[in-house]
Formats: structure tokens, sequence, C-alpha cells
């Protein structure tokens, strides 16, 4: 069909955004290296990676990857960060409520981008479940593709990934 042949080899700008130490770096590494860092350094800036996948039809999706600095101190790039990315994936920790709070702030900044930009909800850090203070479900209120992953066990890292690519435009 037309859709699929539209997705061949598409290349699709995709900005991960979110509170310093929510995991993003570490979600990214899990990704694209298969790896996890422990001792993950905070990242200045921003840091871009691409990778590839493979769908069940068959097609392909680039993912051209800015990796966002959470710091306070960037927090005035983030409308900048929205402009041009066709997905956004709001990360948080499930250990953190801070971090679901500044989430949902995060959420918000969408009206700086594409009115058909893919939004996704992360709350990372999985494997923590005996210190999770965020219940799924106050995420699940926000009404977007949402889902728990981990960096650390792998989790849900490449779903994520899949389920952005089903819901692309
Ligand atoms: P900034 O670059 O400052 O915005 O932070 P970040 O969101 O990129 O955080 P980063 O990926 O560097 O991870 C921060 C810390 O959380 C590191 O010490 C990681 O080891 C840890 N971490 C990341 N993901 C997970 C996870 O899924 N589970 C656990 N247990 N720890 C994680
Ligand atoms: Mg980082």
């Amino acid at each position: 069909s037309g859709e699929k042949k539209k997705k061949i080899g598409a290349k699709v700008e995709l900005v991960l955004l979110g509170d310093s130490g929510v995991g993003k770096s570490c979600i990214v590494l899990r990704f694209v290296r298969g790896q996890f860092d422990p001792t993950s350094k905070v990242t200045v800036g921003a840091s871009f990676l691409s990778q590839t996948i493979a769908l069940q039809d068959s097609t392909t999706v680039k993912f051209e990857i800015w990796d966002t600095a959470g710091q306070e101190r960037y927090a005035a790039l983030a409308p900048l960060y929205y402009r041009g990315a066709a997905v956004a994936v709001v990360v948080y920790d499930i250990t953190s409520p801070d971090s679901f709070n500044k989430a949902q702030y995060w959420v918000k900044l969408q009206k700086h981008g594409s009115p058909d930009i893919v939004m996704a909800l992360v709350g990372n850090k999985a494997d923590l479940h005996e210190k999770r203070e965020v219940p799924a479900q106050y995420a699940e209120k926000n009404g977007m593709f949402f889902i728990e992953t981990s960096a650390k066990t792998a989790d849900n890292i490449n779903q994520l990934f899949e389920e952005i690519a089903k819901r692309l435009p």
C-alpha cells in the first residue's frame, strides 16, 4: 500500500525530554547499543544518535535521536527541542514524583511542536518497583501513549520505539 511505501527508509526526528537523572541517556544507550551504564554522566547540551528498526511488515524506520540535557539550566531550550521533532518522548522516573510533575510540564510544551507530533510518556526505572512512588494509573490519565521501561533490564525499551513507529502519521 502507499502507506507502507511511505515508511520505507523513513527518517524520524525524535527528541527525548525530562528531568535530569530520569534515565534518558540510558534509554538511548540501551536502544542503540544494547548496553547499560550505571555510572552514566549528565548530558551537557544534547547528544545525537541514530538507530534503524525493522517493523513486522518489513518496512524500516530510522530514528534520529536528540538526547537532551534535563538539568534546570537548559530549561529555556525546551521550546526549541520541540521544533522540527516528529516524535517527543517525555521521560520520568517511577520512584520520583518530582520528575513526574516535571514531565507534565514538558508535555504541555508540545504546543511549540508540530500539530501532528507523536507524543509518548515513559515511566523509566520500572525495575525499582519496591521504591515506586508514581502509580501507573497517574500517567495513564494523561490520555497519551504511555509505557513503563527499564534501561537497566531492557524491559520494554524496544517496545517503546516499535509502538512509536506504529503511531507515525
Ligand atoms: P540528564 O542527562 O542529566 O538529563 O540525565 P538522564 O535523564 O540522561 O539520566 P541518565 O540516563 O544519565 O541516568 C541517570 C542515572 O539513573 C544513572 O545513574 C543510571 O544508572 C540510572 N538509571 C537509568 N535508567 C535506569 C533504570 O532503568 N533503572 C535503574 N535502576 N537505574 C537507571
Ligand atoms: Mg542524559
